[in-house]
């Protein structure tokens, strides 16, 4: 069946990056020129997504204002005869056809997938986290789709790490069933790094089919309240197969002040305008170091 809607869970607190974020949503800090959202939602449209589902949550405005139409800047851009400009403005806002929904309460990343559940209905969705980057040629998602039409289930994107850094993602215990992609057997959230059971990681793109609804429905909250889709998918792993596909390419976590800065720098380097003059000053700099 094909994928045709994608979820944003964009309703958190965004504490890591207090006080940037007091008064701003983390989703609209800006990865070099644009806010981390716009990027997951261009690569959404680039799948051939028809319909964006952002969980949104109070203060976070922001991110609809700006993929709204906003006639006094178009007009006041036009008299100024800031072509480029206009057309880049008018562009964001046609991008997608995109929803919101607010989450009354932050119970969890397993929580905000749940409340898309009416507007997604009884079909497969992708998810995207915003703040997890990828830097590769064919896009992440895209190759999990690939997946996904093979194998018929749920797939979500994992990624070797160091043992120590599984106390920061969710973990599968797996079996490979061929080269980068594994039938996930177990789904830790964010283990101690003993109690883990493989190294590879959870990223922010999955594949869910319609079936982790009911799963999430009857997972329990963890310690701290909130209803993990880790545990989720540990519940619907019981009932369906679901896949691990393992990405091998640049991938920036910033979800951290750190992680957005050399998102930030990356990708810099890569930007068409700035890229060569950004670079020379990077080399000026650490000549200096
Ligand atoms: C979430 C998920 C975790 C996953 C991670 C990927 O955690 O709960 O399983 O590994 O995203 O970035 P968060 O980063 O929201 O704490």
């Amino acid at each position: 069946m094909k994928i045709r809607k994608a979820v944003i869970p964009a309703a958190g607190w965004g504490t890591r990056f207090l006080p940037a974020t007091k008064a701003l949503p983390k989703e609209m800090l800006p990865l070099v020129d644009k806010p981390m959202i716009q990027y997951v939602i261009e690569e959404a449209v680039s799948c051939d997504l028809e319909q964006i589902i952002v969980i949104t949550s109070l203060g976070k405005g922001a991110i609809e204002d700006h993929f709204d139409r906003d006639f006094e800047l178009e007009y006041f851009l036009e008299q100024k005869g800031e072509k480029r400009l206009l057309k880049e403005v008018r562009r964001i806002a046609e991008l997608a056809n995109i929803c919101y929904i607010r989450q009354r309460e932050q119970l969890g990343l397993g929580h905000a997938v749940l409340a898309a559940r009416g507007l997604v209905g009884d079909e497969p969705f992708a998810v995207f986290l915003p703040d997890d980057v990828f830097d590769a040629e064919v896009l992440l998602l895209k190759q999990m789709l690939d997946v996904y039409q093979r194998y018929n289930g749920s797939v979500i994107a994992v990624r070797r790490v160091a043992r120590e850094e599984s106390r920061r993602y969710g973990i599968i215990g797996a079996r490979q069933v061929e080269e980068r992609v594994y039938q996930v057997l177990d789904v830790v959230e964010k283990p101690e790094p003993d109690e883990a059971p493989s190294d590879l990681a959870i990223l922010g793109r999955y594949i869910l089919t319609p079936e982790i609804f009911a799963a999430l429905e009857t997972t329990a909250p963890d310690r701290r309240g909130e209803i993990q889709l880790s545990g989720g998918l540990k519940q619907l792993l019981q009932k369906q197969p679901v896949y691990g596909y393992e990405f091998e390419g640049k991938y920036y976590d910033a979800g951290t002040p750190l992680g957005l800065l050399k998102a930030t720098v990356s990708l810099a380097l890569d930007h068409p305008e700035m890229g060569a003059e950004f670079k020379e000053f990077l080399r000026r700099l650490a000549a200096d170091l």
